[in-house]
């Protein structure tokens, strides 16, 4: 008898120093540090530093991969001549495909090395210059001139800043910025899995991160932000969630932003963005979205939440970005973003005490067969 784990559920492969979570709690800590402290007392830049060395940085440590990360925020040639081409061949390329692209042409610059020190110089420049990828994507699809990066801003700043041209106001560019913070690290999750598979095979740093973008790229992950702001959309009014809600469920179709493999109660990240979205819509001239949310909430928790379907970090990450004036079609990219710093600490993890990844699958097919030749088929 083989017991198969499907979705590899309550499989644990390696000790982390990275994520904790208590999925019945609703506990989520970075290297021992509640998210809520980081969401309100670090930046992302600080908490990218403390999963890449796992201790928090002294100010001149956080100064100096400040101005790291500074310098290395502009795209080189190449990429600025592949990417025009990418978005320009199909006006509705998905985000995630052209930051996947990115960061693969960025890779063949550099050589395979997986030393230490070749490992850190690629992280600063991955982490970098994704979000230069993305406001580069959003500038040549709205048909303007890309926005050099500005070194006066920090990382979240300056991204919003590339997006709109515009200087962004201090309190959009702290939410954005916490934003980041908590879509930082999670665990073993299924695109940090990935990413640690592709280190496992001692392969580059480029490849494991674009193999990341890939896996993260799905509804059942990093596109469920998309999935779920598509849902509100259809509701479009309070009063109509209900019934949409009850349909939806009646016919075993999933609520996207809700539920998680990990979770079984309200995901703590969510309870933060929850705040920042609710905070927005007072001032939106569309709050209703939020009070669509808030319905389609408490019928699913009332409906599911007993079985430990409840609110995920992807419920109201895309309306806050929506209230900030980001387009939908981004906020997997921005997931993403945020995830380069944990899927980069995952893979230093996954190096520094490699053991390559294979699993087993349970063969189910024809035990012999006989090999009949084509003309005889
Ligand atoms: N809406 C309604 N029902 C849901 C649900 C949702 N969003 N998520 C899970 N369920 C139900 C399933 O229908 C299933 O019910 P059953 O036992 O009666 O068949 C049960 O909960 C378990 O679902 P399963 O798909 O086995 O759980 P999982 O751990 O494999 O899946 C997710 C986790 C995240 C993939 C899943 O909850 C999901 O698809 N959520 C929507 C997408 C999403 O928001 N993803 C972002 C995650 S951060």
């Amino acid at each position: 008898m083989v017991e198969i784990a499907r979705g590899l559920e309550g499989i644990t492969v390696a000790e982390t120093r990275l994520g904790f979570i208590d999925g019945q709690k609703g506990i989520l800590r970075y290297c021992g540090y509640p998210i809520e402290e980081l969401a309100k007392h670090s930046t992302f830049e600080e908490t990218a530093w403390l999963l890449w060395n796992n201790a928090l940085p002294t100010k001149a440590q956080l100064q100096r991969f400040d101005q790291q990360l500074k310098k290395n925020r502009a795209l080189p040639k190449l990429m600025l001549e592949i990417l025009p081409k990418v978005v320009k061949q199909r006006k509705d390329v998905a985000a995630m495909d052209v930051l996947r692209t990115g960061i693969s042409a960025l890779g063949t610059l550099y050589d395979s090395d997986i030393s230490q020190e070749a490992l850190r110089k690629k992280a600063i420049g991955i982490f970098a210059k994704a979000p230069t990828i993305i406001a580069t994507l959003h500038r040549i699809r709205e048909g303007k001139k890309p926005v050099p990066p500005d070194p006066k801003l920090g990382h979240a700043a300056n991204f919003l800043y590339m997006l709109t041209g515009k200087k962004p106001d201090p309190e959009a560019a702290k939410i954005i910025d916490t934003c980041l913070v908590l879509h930082a690290e999670h665990g073993f999750n299924a695109s940090t899995f990935a990413a640690r598979v592709t280190c496992s095979t001692l392969s580059d740093l480029h490849a494991a991160i674009t193999s990341a973008i890939g896996t993260l790229k799905g509804p059942l992950h990093g596109g469920a932000n998309i999935a779920a702001q598509k849902q509100i959309r259809e509701i479009g009014k309070p009063e109509r969630a209900e019934k949409y809600v009850l349909a939806k469920l009646a016919k075993k179709e999933r609520i996207m932003g809700f539920g998680h493999r990990v979770y079984k109660v309200k995901d703590p990240r969510a309870i933060i963005l929850e705040r920042y979205a609710g905070q927005l819509a007072k001032k939106s001239k569309e709050p209703e979205i939020f009070a669509i949310q808030q319905k389609v909430e408490e019928v699913v928790v009332r409906e599911k939440g007993e079985k430990g379907i409840h609110a995920n970090v992807d419920f109201y990450s895309g309306t806050t970005y929506h209230y900030l004036g980001i387009p939908a079609y981004l906020y997997p990219t921005i997931f993403a973003l945020a995830r380069i710093a944990g899927w980069i600490a995952h893979c230093f993890e996954q190096y520094a005490d490699n053991r390559l990844i294979r699993p087993r699958g349970h063969y189910v097919g024809p035990v012999k067969q006989n090999y009949v030749p084509l003309g005889r088929r």
